[in-house]
């Protein structure tokens, strides 16, 4: 530690102002103006992105031997300090896994880990360094695009997917040349975009914003991330690039942060956009002092810096902090020691079976069963099987956003590996076509229908104002289900879609999101029963648009739901209750929970609280077993319930176990009327369940 202090130092006592300020200065490799300013010391990290848009497509010109010749480079420069290549490594980089809302599904951060640890060591042998992973939005809002991103609508579980995801990437020593520098994001409150439109403005109390959308993040410091990215948004009125209050005060003040913040792409220079800044001087300005360290594209810390510091609008003493904090990360990084990577390591390290195999786990592990009426699946002794829909011959299309490095030959084509999966003797008729599938599922024992939602379609400034299936496919599915064959509906999608009437219209229902290169494998094993589904919904799925957002942990009103009289909160179209709930997902098997316990009616400190789990059903299968709480009485309104623990568990048909969770004093601690954070004591509801509506039932008193 101190090895990197005294290192850090020693640069920077070497370093001129102009040196200074190119660490901060975060180019992008297209268009990289050559060599020399490499050689000038003029960048201290290269975005290995060909742009804006890079999000929303291929591009693989991504190489060791690239990033090894701008290196070198940067090498030949006065103090040779090497540059922190970054890229946007979100769910995997050759090897696609579900996106990060699936994985969330899982309610399996060991498996989080283990696909970042893949992400790293594939994206790593071509010379990156760094991703700008993961995200730690809570989105409540589905038709924000970037849902597909995080974890979803809860605190307590983005938390835990962000601190296995940082170890993930960076592993116990992130100096080692196959692991990544992490960067939580969007710092903070992105995903409360007003509208669910992206780049939007968001209103966020301090008790929300402390509560509901810091703690991930807060959960990712201490897991040891190496970086945070500030987001584009106008939150409460000040630009996050520019809230020194948030990025300097609690990041680094409170939470003890010593990594360095980078913006996000150009949000430096729009704060002249936003309107608080004069022009990019006073933007740099702005941001430099809020505790923005590096400037992420926009370039206007290389443009204005130094002038800044002239005329003493910025001290010296703030450019050494940023610059310390970026050459502790590079020393952290190893990058002093191992600048170059080895372009052999492309040949072994990537798309290796153990990737795919992960992958094919994970994309089992996420898909979730939401409707499977009279035990139609696991599909049975049907001997004609079509199975019909946009998807029917999907390969890059199963990958979802951010995938810039997935190849879709690397893919097998969906109605390929449906072949290799179902049982000898099945005939499979494959139509995407609606006329011919139509035609097709007169003759057919069983219609599987693959629809949802284009990758394009979800991710960044992919936002939608109506959450229905895409134009013509709910025509489709009625089409279809008139016919009177069993309908399987399986929806891809980076949201939860609001599916109500397709799901009224099918016998059984599999939420698969965008389930990355090994997802179809991973279908045809669940739709056939190789695989029995385990995934939970991350997120609450609305019946329409109308409700988001929408989200579990909300707040009573003094008219819930659930009083007597006509004037509660309330649609008088709807139910406001979801489609499906957090936390749901249906199994091939059933459980029961009985018997629970709480070692005390008080809680001093800890409580035990346990319940009995039975496997009631015929097969081996998983249950996520959830533990809410809710504080009855507070100085300020408290959800009518929020996530405290879940654990996952396997077990043999007619096998019973008791699932125990202890619950600590400071898992109840919240915001308080006063703006502390601690406990009330009082009455608090507890319950295990297998997902938020429903449950056993215990109180206790602190
Ligand atoms: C996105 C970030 C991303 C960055 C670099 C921005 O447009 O908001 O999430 O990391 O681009 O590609």
């Amino acid at each position: 530690m101190n090895d990197v202090e005294d290192r850090v130092n020693t640069l920077l006592g070497q370093m001129t102002l102009e040196e200074k300020i190119g660490q901060l200065n975060q180019p992008m490799i297209h268009g990289l103006p050559g060599l020399d300013l490499l050689r000038q010391g003029k960048a201290g990290s290269i975005i290995n992105a060909f742009g804006a848009l890079s999000g929303q497509g291929f591009d693989h010109l991504n190489s060791a031997e690239q990033c090894n010749a701008l290196q070198r480079a940067a090498l030949e420069s006065r103090l040779g300090i090497p540059l922190l290549f970054g890229r946007d490594i979100i769910h995997g980089q050759r090897t696609v896994f579900p996106i990060p809302l699936a994985q969330a599904a899982s309610f399996n951060p060991s498996l989080v880990e283990q696909i970042n640890q893949i992400a790293a060591r594939e994206a790593s042998a071509l010379g990156i360094r760094w991703t700008f992973a993961p995200m730690l939005d809570i989105a409540r809002d589905a038709r924000w695009g970037r849902i597909a991103e995080g974890y979803g609508e809860d605190p307590l579980l983005t938390s835990r997917m962000a601190a296995a995801a940082v170890r993930g990437f960076q592993g116990d020593d992130v100096s080692q040349p196959d692991r990544l520098v992490a960067c939580a994001k969007h710092y903070v409150g992105y995903g409360a975009a007003e509208g669910g439109r992206d780049y939007e403005q968001a209103e966020i109390s301090e008790p929300t914003l402390r509560d509901v959308y810091l703690p991930p993040f807060r959960a990712a410091v201490a897991a040891g991330v190496g970086t945070i990215m500030s987001a584009f948004l106008d939150l409460n009125g000040m630009p996050a690039t520019a809230n020194r209050r948030l990025l300097t005060d609690v990041l680094r003040n409170e939470w003890g942060f010593d990594g360095f913040v980078v913006s996000d792409w150009e949000s430096v220079g729009e704060l002249v956009q936003h309107g608080i800044a004069e022009d990019r001087a006073h933007a740099a300005a702005l941001a430099l002092r809020a505790g923005v360290d590096m400037d992420m594209v926009s370039g206007a810390y290389l443009e204005t810096l130094a002038e800044n510091v002239r005329c003493g609008r910025v001290t010296l003493a703030e450019i050494d902090e940023a610059v310390r904090r970026i050459l502790r990360i590079k020393c952290r990084a190893g990058l002093f020691e191992h600048p170059l990577t080895d372009p052999e390591r492309a040949i072994h390290d990537i798309l290796t079976p153990k990737a795919r195999e992960l992958a094919r786990q994970a994309a089992r592990e996420t898909m979730v069963l939401l409707k499977n009426e009279r035990h139609l699946l696991p599909l049975r002794d049907f001997r004609r099987i079509l199975v019909a829909g946009p998807f029917v011959h999907a390969t890059g299309e199963l990958f979802g956003t951010w995938t810039m490095d997935g190849r879709a030959e690397d893919a097998v084509p969906l109605d390929q590996a449906f072949q290799a999966i179902a049982p000898a003797g099945t005939d499979l008729w494959f139509a995407a076509a609606p006329d011919l599938a139509l035609s097709r599922a007169h003759y057919a024992d069983a219609v599987v229908l693959l629809v949802g939602e284009h990758p394009a379609r979800s991710g960044e400034n992919a936002n939608v104002s109506d959450l229905g299936l895409p134009p013509g496919q709910l025509e489709w599915i009625t089409a279809m289900a008139a016919i009177g064959k069993p309908v399987v509906l399986v929806v891809f999608a980076g949201r939860p879609l609001a599916i109500t009437r397709a799901v009224a219209q099918a016998q059984a229902v599999i939420y698969a999101w965008h389930p990355g290169l090994e997802g179809a494998a991973a279908l045809a094993e669940i739709l056939f029963g190789l695989a029995t589904p385990t995934g939970r919904l991350p997120v609450s799925m609305p019946r329409t648009t109308g409700q988001a957002p929408l989200y579990y942990a909300h707040k009573p009103s003094g008219r819930p739901l659930e009083a007597d009289g006509p004037f509660r909160t309330r649609y008088v179209d709807i139910p406001t209750a979801p489609l499906f709930p957090f936390g749901y997902g249906l199994s091939y098997t059933s459980f029961s929970y009985s018997d629970l316990r709480l070692s005390s009616a008080h809680m001093r400190g800890t409580l035990e609280i346990s319940a009995l789990i039975t496997n009631t059903g015929e097969r081996t299968g998983s249950e996520v077993v959830q533990l809410y709480v809710r504080d009855l009485v507070g100085s300020l309104t408290r959800p009518v319930r929020e996530l405290k623990d879940f654990q996952r568990i396997t077990l043999q048909p007619g096998e019973a176990r008791r699932v125990s969770f202890i619950l600590r004093e400071e898992d109840l601690a919240f915001t308080r009327a006063d703006g502390s954070w601690g406990v009330e004591p009082g009455r608090f509801k507890v319950w295990i369940a297998p997902h938020a509506e429903a449950g056993l039932e215990g109180e206790f008193i602190l």
